[in-house]
């Protein structure tokens, strides 16, 4: 794309978020051509990003854990900025429609999204023809932070250890339905570890994200389901939902007195899950420093990490976050899903 043909579109987009603001319509036609002429070229010109506001897409549902990391960090995100940092929900297939999109959007930083151990590790072995390469179809602009993972169940179901969840699974009377957020998302991955490991084969549900999967586990129509600790930590504290364990060595200062995998003596079931933000390849790498920088500002800012520890978020030491380290675990991850997802 031509910088002219990027000024053009930068136009439409500025029109089409003033034609949003309650103007009457005829003044509005004028006010927004002549308002995102003016601001838009004279922003371009002077090669300042951002001049408009940013788009962060968001792979799931609202209600479920990136939806709750993306809104904490892009508030913060958009003050460092100077412009709103809008978040748009592009759902389906287990994230990889949202991160299919923003592979194929302006390179202009303008279009970044919220990534996760789903859409840009495991379902690249899960898909056979994923429309895009998880390392080199994205810029990488930092990681946010890691989470465990938990199984949750209805809050009536019964068991307490593995043995007693194996011992439901089998009432051929009440066969088990497990949720899940699309094949390629975290809780499908998690929840086809945990069933693997306890040798259950239970229906399942698929959800555009877990906020919609943890609604129907608080009303009963759904037995269990496994996320980041992130999506369900508020549920599990207020009594809607129940937790069985954490998939971790250590128990979560989030939910202390839910009981560890090996505590439950399931050693195997352990997963670490974690969220990044990328744009698509190849952005001005002015405009990919000012993102991280505003990513930095946002992880370094002591309300953003208290909101996120208090949800069961990690985060990550400031040397150890930036666009090298996502790269890394970019390409860790899907080596890793590969190899997990042959064994099962
Ligand atoms: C969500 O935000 O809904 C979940 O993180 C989706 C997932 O299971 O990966």
């Amino acid at each position: 794309m031509t910088r002219l043909q990027r000024v053009f579109r930068q136009i439409r987009e500025c029109e089409a978020f003033v034609r949003t603001l309650s103007i009457p319509s005829a003044a509005r036609v004028l006010f927004a051509t002549a308002f995102c002429l003016a601001s838009v070229a004279f922003a371009d010109a002077q090669g300042v990003f951002p001049a408009r506001p940013v788009t962060m897409v968001i792979p799931f549902a609202a209600g479920g854990a990136v939806d709750a990391v993306a809104k904490i960090v892009a508030q913060k995100m958009s003050q460092d900025l100077g412009q709103q940092v809008i978040l748009e929900y592009v759902v389906g297939s287990g994230g990889t429609t949202a991160a299919t999109r923003v592979k194929r959007a302006t390179a202009d930083g303008y279009t970044i999204m919220v990534g996760h151990a789903g859409t840009h590790g495991a379902a690249s072995a899960l898909y056979k023809s994923l429309a895009y390469d998880p390392v080199s179809d994205f810029t990488p602009i930092g990681l946010i932070d890691s989470t465990s993972v938990i199984v949750v169940t209805r809050r009536d179901f019964p068991a307490t250890s593995a043995e007693e969840f194996v011992q439901f699974s089998k009432d051929p009377a009440k066969p088990l339905t497990m949720a899940h957020a699309g094949v390629g998302s975290v809780s499908y991955v998690a929840c086809q570890m945990f069933n693997s490991l306890l040798g259950l084969d239970p229906h399942v549900a698929a959800f555009q994200g877990v906020g919609p999967a943890v609604a129907a586990l608080s009303q009963g129509k759904v037995d269990y389901l496994c996320d980041q600790l992130v999506s369900v930590v508020p549920h599990v504290r207020e009594g809607r939902v129940r937790a069985f364990v954490i998939a971790s060595e250590r128990r979560s200062p989030a939910l202390p007195s839910v009981p560890t995998s090996v505590e439950l003596k399931m050693d195997r079931f352990m997963m670490t899950s974690w969220m990044g933000i990328f744009a698509p390849k190849d952005i001005p790498p002015a405009v990919a420093e000012k993102l991280t920088s505003a990513l930095n500002a946002a992880l370094d800012d002591p309300d953003t990490r208290k909101q996120l520890e208090n949800l069961g978020g990690e985060l990550y030491p400031a040397g150890q976050r930036g666009p090298d380290a996502l790269r890394a675990t970019v390409k860790l991850e899907v080596s890793k899903w590969v190899n997990i997802l042959k064994q099962q």
